[in-house]
């Protein structure tokens, strides 16, 4: 176990983001509350951190842009232009919004559906459609410690795209049958792209999310999830079933009473273990 601080110094000294997607084929099981939690936290710990919202449907950027202006006292932001803009266009950099102190969104929006059509009409191999996002998104991996990318389900290109160019990839597995099977297929298809592309992408960790606590459907897919990924390849953390969560998607992420703290509490503990498992790994790259 290294300490925090100790990680901290570690992550500065790499001078160019860790870049982490989380995903599972399966919607529906927890990746955005994972990815936008883990980054407000991350945030909130010192690291400089960007958000990606890749899904068209924008859950992210409703949770992040509701914080933004809860903070601000209702201050009105619009987004004048999103990701798909940003793509077509050839340039990431003018599109991103602060959140909070350290922590910044790329916004996408419902015209982002267009993505993969744009990809096909665009480029000449499947190796290019692959990596298209991966060369816009390399000229900003210096300004952040962490770069996290939030997915939709399914989209085979959205996630090529964001796997070819992460570092990390945290698999976020409710405590349901077809989240598990959502699981194993995207463990499949990421071996499949790092054996393609050489890529020495890293699995962090399985994140299991409760569908209910204490429920007995829970500990059966948790050991079915121990027996097929391997024990170590779990996060000890586990995200219990929190009501809290769900007024987070409606009002953004507040500070300010105990079901708050809870929910907060327990992403903070989230993040650590993610940290120390990063850490193992950068300094395994290291030595
Ligand atoms: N630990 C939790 N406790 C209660 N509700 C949760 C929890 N995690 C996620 N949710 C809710 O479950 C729904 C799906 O989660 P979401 O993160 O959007 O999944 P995905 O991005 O994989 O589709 C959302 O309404 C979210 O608020
Ligand atoms: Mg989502």
């Amino acid at each position: 176990m290294r300490s925090l601080e100790n990680i901290f110094g570690l992550i500065k000294e790499i001078n160019k983001a860790l870049t982490i997607t989380v995903g599972n084929l399966k919607g529906g099981v927890g990746k955005t509350t994972n990815a936008v939690l883990i980054a407000y936290t991350m945030a909130k710990k010192g690291y400089k951190t960007l958000l990606i919202d890749k899904d068209a449907q924008a859950n992210a950027t409703k949770m992040l842009m509701l914080t933004k202006m809860a903070k601000e006292d209702d201050q009105i932001t619009t987004l004048d232009k999103t990701i798909m803009r940003a793509v077509s266009d050839g340039d990431l950099s003018d599109i991103i919004v602060n959140i909070i102190e350290n922590l910044y969104l790329m916004p996408s929006n419902i015209d982002f559906e267009n993505f993969s059509k744009f990809l096909f009409q665009n480029t000449k191999s499947q190796e290019e459609e692959d990596f298209f996002f991966d060369k816009l998104l390399e000229p900003l991996k210096k300004d952040f410690d962490f770069i996290i990318i939030d997915v939709p389900p399914m989209s085979k290109e959205i996630t090529r795209n964001a796997v070819v160019t992460s570092d990390y990839v945290v698999i976020s597995l409710q405590t349901q049958e077809r989240s598990l099977t959502g699981a194993e297929n995207y463990v499949a298809e990421l071996d499949k792209l790092n054996s393609l592309y050489d890529l020495d992408l890293i699995v962090a960790g399985i994140l299991p999310v409760l569908l209910k606590n204490k429920g007995t459907v829970d500990e059966y897919i948790l050991e079915n999830a121990k027996e097929i990924f391997g024990e170590d390849n779990l996060f000890k953390t586990i995200v219990p079933q929190m009501e809290r969560i769900k007024r987070f998607d409606i009002n953004g992420i507040s500070e300010n009473d105990r079901h708050d703290f809870k929910v907060l509490e327990k992403y903070e503990e989230v993040t650590d273990e993610l940290l120390q498992r990063i850490a193992f790994y950068e300094e395994e790259k290291l030595a």
